[in-house]
């Protein structure tokens, strides 16, 4: 039952204040989560996702994260999604001149997939990751093997990250997010479930943690002091063998100790188990409506079957974990995960947490940041069907099932 006290009110107040984030302010303290819009030309930002970034600042939200974006072009798990480089700027800047101009702050989410990819235009035969694994996914596009990364690759990988962070900054990004989680490629490095090396980067919590430090403290050092570094980490797996919340303390408190500006918690391992990051219903039968190969719809029926059947969806469903993060680390946390009223963002800003992050209330409801400025008893409308899951492959891109569709033509216009 919302609550509508005295220190409801003040916490919400709170939250419409602005919070430092390494060299940036925020208006306030509503971020939009990175939620793949599948709003791409040529591998770089249509019109459709200038106006859909744009119109979450419009309606007040802080700052808004595009979705996955890849270092590399062999980063990316699907062959449409973006990677920004030195000849694909000016559509980026369109998106962060339009978010600028309708009052908000941009993120821009960077990430490698590592094996995790059924892209078929690679630059490499077999995808690397930290062990070698079978690739399922990547089966019908010649991924099926993958590769152990070796020294040199790993340097690579901290080169892409760093270039793609400064590539951010040229573009307007006031952040950007590492992508740590969900089972790509640092998170491949951070999880026992991926990561079997008896290097300097396998073996115990420290070292796994390794790569996303070295990540991180590159790109602190290259772009820190004009753009603020965020990452999304896993507080846990969310499967057996997995990284744990101790793991992941590890983690972020090396992330801290190299200057990161803020941390976005998460939890969930795609190939293992992607509902512990969603709740609610599998997304199973809307994607099967999409899913064109009929070998990935034979994987998705297999799936539906183990990791991606129904998980029942909780308010604030990160919230325990999150609170251990909140006494293990000092650096500006995010609370992301089932957020779905007023009350929640009340509760999360009285934990502590210094800022909200919110994935799929937005996509139901674009306003919902200024709902809840207008009435503290606001609740979110969204029914946690997970059907946009599925709605990222259509031509339109990303939306809520519950709002109108998509306009195709502007999703087919390249932003600059
Ligand atoms: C359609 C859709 C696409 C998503 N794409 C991404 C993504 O690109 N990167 C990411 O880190 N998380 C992605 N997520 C997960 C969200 O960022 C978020 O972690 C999750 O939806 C939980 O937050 P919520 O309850 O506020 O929606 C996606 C979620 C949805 C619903
Ligand atoms: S389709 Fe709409 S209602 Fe269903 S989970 Fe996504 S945002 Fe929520």
């Amino acid at each position: 039952m919302p609550s509508d006290t005295a220190a409801t009110q003040s916490k919400l107040a709170q939250a419409f204040t602005p919070l430092r984030l390494g060299p940036i302010e925020l208006p306030n303290r509503f971020v939009k989560a990175g939620t793949y819009e599948g709003m791409n030309v040529a591998n770089a930002p249509s019109r459709a996702l200038v106006k859909h970034h744009a119109d979450l600042a419009a309606h007040g939200v802080g700052m808004t994260t595009l979705g996955y974006t890849a270092v590399h072009p062999d980063g990316r798990t699907f062959a449409e999604e973006s990677w920004i480089d030195a000849n694909n700027l000016s559509a980026f800047r369109a998106l962060t001149d339009a978010v600028h101009a309708a009052g908000g702050k941009a993120s821009l989410q960077l990430g490698h997939c590592g094996t995790m990819t059924r892209t078929p235009n690679r630059t490499v035969r077999k995808p690397g990751g930290p062990s070698k694994t079978l690739n399922l996914y990547g089966a019908m596009v010649g991924a099926l093997f993958t590769r152990v990364m070796t020294q040199q690759d790993i340097r690579d990988i901290v080169r892409d990250f760093v270039d793609s962070a400064r590539h951010a900054a040229d573009a307007g990004f006031d952040a950007v997010e590492l992508h740590m989680g969900h089972g790509y490629l640092l998170s491949q490095f951070l999880s026992p479930l991926a990561n079997r090396r008896q290097d300097d980067y396998g073996g115990t919590p420290e070292k796994r943690a390794r790569l996303a430090r070295e990540v991180t403290e590159a790109v602190v050092d290259a772009v820190g002091d004009r753009i603020a570094v965020l990452a999304k980490l896993n507080l846990r797996d969310g499967a057996r063998g997995g990284a744990e919340i101790e793991d992941s303390i590890v983690t972020a408190r090396a992330l801290e100790s190299v200057g990161l500006h803020g941390l976005v918690m998460t939890g969930g391992f795609s190939p293992f188990s992607p509902m512990y990051l969603f709740r609610g219903n599998s997304p199973v039968p809307a994607m099967l409506q999409t899913e064109t190969s009929r070998w990935n719809r034979f994987l998705l029926k297999l799936g539906a079957k183990t990791a991606f059947r129904d998980m029942p969806f909780e308010e604030m469903y990160f919230l325990k974990l999150a609170r251990q993060m909140r006494e293990a680390v000092k650096m500006p946390l995010g609370l992301l995960g089932g957020l779905r009223s007023a009350d929640n963002v009340a509760t999360a800003i009285g934990d502590g947490f210094d800022f909200v992050v919110l994935g799929r209330p937005l996509l139901s409801q674009p306003d919902f940041v200024a709902r809840i400025r207008a009435d503290s008893r606001a609740q979110s409308n969204c029914i946690n069907c997970n059907r946009c899951v599925a709605e990222f492959s259509t031509p339109g891109g990303v939306r809520c099932v519950l709002n109108g569709p998509n306009d195709p033509a502007l999703n087919a216009m390249r932003a600059a």
